[in-house]
């Protein structure tokens, strides 16, 4: 089917069975055209929250449709591509962390959304790359084991002296492959434009920019600028969302594609609106503790 032919029969899909489409920035560009909101980690969680529609279809990754359910328990959530995981997310489990926890019984602990639910049903708070200096802050513990990124929990406590941020040692492929050649030279070839640095990355990456902040945070720093030209120091797709709320400004890719994120497709999201497939179940065991969480990062965040 053409690219026109599935878009029409997915919007049809969505006005009879009252569904809504989420999609993240790094989504394809056909996607954003079905979405009903396209946006970062923070915002798609809170509009999962709100939605009185009936069938929420999650064009993203795995955890960020878990957290859809956990948020708005009484809705069907689906995956278009159950497969669609995150490295970064796998790189904690709860095992790992309760260990960590007994080695540091005093602190609290923030689990990145980046997380399955079974780990955020073990912490204190979640938080997104938008808040996640906010919710260490507003935290009452001291020293906060950060879980599972462990370049944003870095760039975390280089924003918090005043706690102690217990590091974890995992990392997004995406963010951690940035080459810093590649920036100096995107840099001298483009003297004029702004490094957007997203804090997933490393720490050699994170001090060339002129900001680091999440994907929300780049676009509204482009909206607000005077500069033309910006490199882009996270997933390439963010780069269509920049471009499409920015016409006239030029964007250039510091970083390369998410397999997990490409694995949506507009043939899997029809698929997922007619078979209303791939539910996304939460073990009850765990679903109260890491809606908690993630409550508590939308209050504590706003
Ligand atoms: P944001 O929280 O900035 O949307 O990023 C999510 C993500 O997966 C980064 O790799
Ligand atoms: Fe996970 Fe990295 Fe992909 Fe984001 S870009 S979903 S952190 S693997």
């Amino acid at each position: 089917m053409k690219i026109e032919a599935l878009q029409s029969r997915i919007r049809e899909l969505k006005r009879t069975k009252n569904a809504i489409i989420l999609a993240h920035s790094y989504q394809l560009a056909e996607i954003y055209d079905v979405a009903d909101l396209v946006g970062d980690s923070f915002e798609l969680s809170v509009a999962a929250q709100k939605t009185e529609a009936k069938i929420i279809v999650f064009a993203g990754v795995h955890f960020m449709a878990e957290s859809a359910k956990l948020l708005n328990p009484t809705k069907k959530v689906l995956i278009p591509d159950p497969a669609a995981g995150c490295f970064l997310a796998d790189c904690a489990t709860v095992e790992n962390l309760r260990a960590k926890k007994k080695e540091f019984p005093a602190a609290g602990v923030v689990a990145y959304v980046n997380s399955t639910a079974a780990v955020k049903a073990e912490a204190d708070a979640c938080c997104t790359s938008a808040n996640a200096v906010t919710i260490c802050r507003k935290l009452p513990q001291r020293q906060i084991i950060f879980v599972p990124d462990q370049n944003l929990g870095e760039w975390v406590a280089e924003n918090l002296p005043e706690k102690e941020i217990i590091l974890w040692g995992g990392n997004c492929y995406v963010h951690a492959r940035i080459s810093e050649e590649k920036v100096l030279a995107a840099q001298k070839l483009h003297p004029h434009a702004k490094t957007l640095v997203h804090p997933e990355s490393p720490r050699k990456i994170r001090e060339l920019a002129d900001l680091v902040t999440g994907t929300g945070g780049m676009l509204k720093f482009v909206k607000g600028s005077n500069a033309e030209e910006f490199l882009i120091a996270t997933e390439i797709g963010m780069l269509e969302k920049l471009s499409r709320e920015n016409p006239g400004k030029k964007f250039f890719a510091l970083a390369g594609e998410c397999v997990n994120m490409k694995k949506i497709t507009l043939a899997k999201i029809l698929h997922s609106l007619e078979a209303e497939e791939f539910e996304i179940e939460v073990d009850p065991k765990i679903t109260n503790a890491a809606r908690q969480s993630l409550e508590k990062m939308i209050e504590l965040g706003k």
